[in-house]
């Protein structure tokens, strides 16, 4: 009876029927670097959302620990921990694998970039989508493994070689910037930040970050501008800072991942009109020689169903917009010619 009632206190009666409707639709989501400081709360909330049924945590290190205690959670999905050489290892976490969410990688200290993680993450990056190009090449992959200008054009060259790349299925997660950019101008306006969705296109760095705050009918001017751009593309130094040496974004992260891999969910399970910004394979500035940029998204049973234009933008979102595409590209030349270099 008490663990009854938690669970109708956890869960309100319609999450409850909207896991006995996807009950028949099985869904397995992998996580790559679970045991890490965004893959233990996203894991936990991937555990809350009835439309998982099956959770597979793997890490070099830690996995098992954190599937052992998320697997107490009082829902139904099932998890299981792997490490290299436990339970199969990367290849039983893979295997089935509908959604695959990678946090694996080194994350900012005080005073780096982003591309600073280049030397260290883009490995990781490789050789886990080697391991997703053998195991289950047909899983929505999620990066998060920063820097996403180019570990998402890691993984597409590690999959062209592989024979198995599908652009509809790889998505750079951007997220964390529209959560952020939602959140900001809701401070600085007093609005309710569950109302406000900015859009934000380009990359997930700096200026390549770059909010349409217009879009959305506001139209800040002069030093609030500046500082509110200033903060959307910044914003996770303020936390990078505040960790001091302890690592960058991880709980907000997390919420941020857990949303954008409910939302393939819901599409996947047939849900219409789910947008999602996202870091993708995109027509949108391939003429000026960037292949992947991210704008709104709509998500289908294929993945990428429609990747919307950027519509119109002030003087302003224009000069951020070229700065953005002139920084993007070499980014993303980065991961290719570093592809081609390690295979
Ligand atoms: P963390 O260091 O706390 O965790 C990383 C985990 O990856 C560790 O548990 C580590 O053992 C694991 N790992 C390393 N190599 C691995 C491999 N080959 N296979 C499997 N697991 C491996 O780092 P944190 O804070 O979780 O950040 C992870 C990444 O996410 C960083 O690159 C960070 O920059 C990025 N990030 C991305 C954001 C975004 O908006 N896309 C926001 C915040 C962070």
């Amino acid at each position: 009876f008490a663990a009854r009632q938690v669970t109708s206190s956890v869960f309100g009666a319609a999450q409850r029927r909207a896991f006995s409707a996807s009950a028949a639709s099985l869904s397995k989501v992998a996580v790559l670097g679970a045991g890490g400081g965004i893959g233990q709360p996203l894991s936990l909330l991937l555990k809350l959302n009835p439309r998982v049924t099956e959770l597979s945590l793997f890490d070099i290190r830690g996995a098992p620990g954190v599937a052992a205690d998320v697997g107490h959670v009082n829902t139904k999905s099932v998890v299981t921990g792997y490490e290299p050489e436990q339970n199969g290892g990367i290849a039983a976490a893979l295997k089935g694998a509908e959604i695959v969410l990678i946090p694996a990688g080194v994350p900012r200290k005080p005073g780096m970039t982003r591309d600073d993680l280049f030397n260290t993450n883009a490995s990781i990056v490789r050789d886990l989508s080697k391991s997703v190009a053998e195991h289950c090449p047909n899983a929505n992959i999620l990066i998060i493994s920063n820097p996403v200008n180019s570990t998402v054009p890691i993984t597409a060259e590690v999959l062209k070689k592989a024979g198995v790349y599908n652009p509809k299925r790889l998505f750079g997660v951007t997220t964390l910037d529209v959560v952020r950019a939602s959140r900001f101008i809701s401070q600085h306006k007093g609005t309710d930040p569950a109302n406000e969705n900015i859009v934000v296109i380009g990359g997930h760095s700096g200026e390549t970050i770059v909010p349409l705050l217009s879009q959305s009918g506001y139209n800040l001017e002069g030093q609030a501008l500046a500082d509110y751009v200033k903060r959307v593309q910044f914003g996770g130094d303020e936390v990078v800072q505040a960790k001091g040496g302890a690592g960058s974004a991880t709980l907000s992260m997390a919420m941020a991942g857990a949303r954008f891999a409910e939302s393939l969910l819901k599409a996947a399970q047939g849900e219409k009109g789910v947008i999602e910004p996202s870091f993708v394979d995109s027509p949108l500035f391939k003429d000026q020689g960037v292949t992947y940029f991210s704008s709104n998204v709509e998500l289908g049973p294929e993945g990428v169903e429609k990747i919307h234009p950027i519509g119109e933008v002030t003087a302003h979102e224009q000069k951020l917009i070229d700065v953005c595409v002139g920084q993007l590209k070499g980014n993303i030349e980065k991961g290719v010619k570093f592809v081609a270099e390690n295979p």
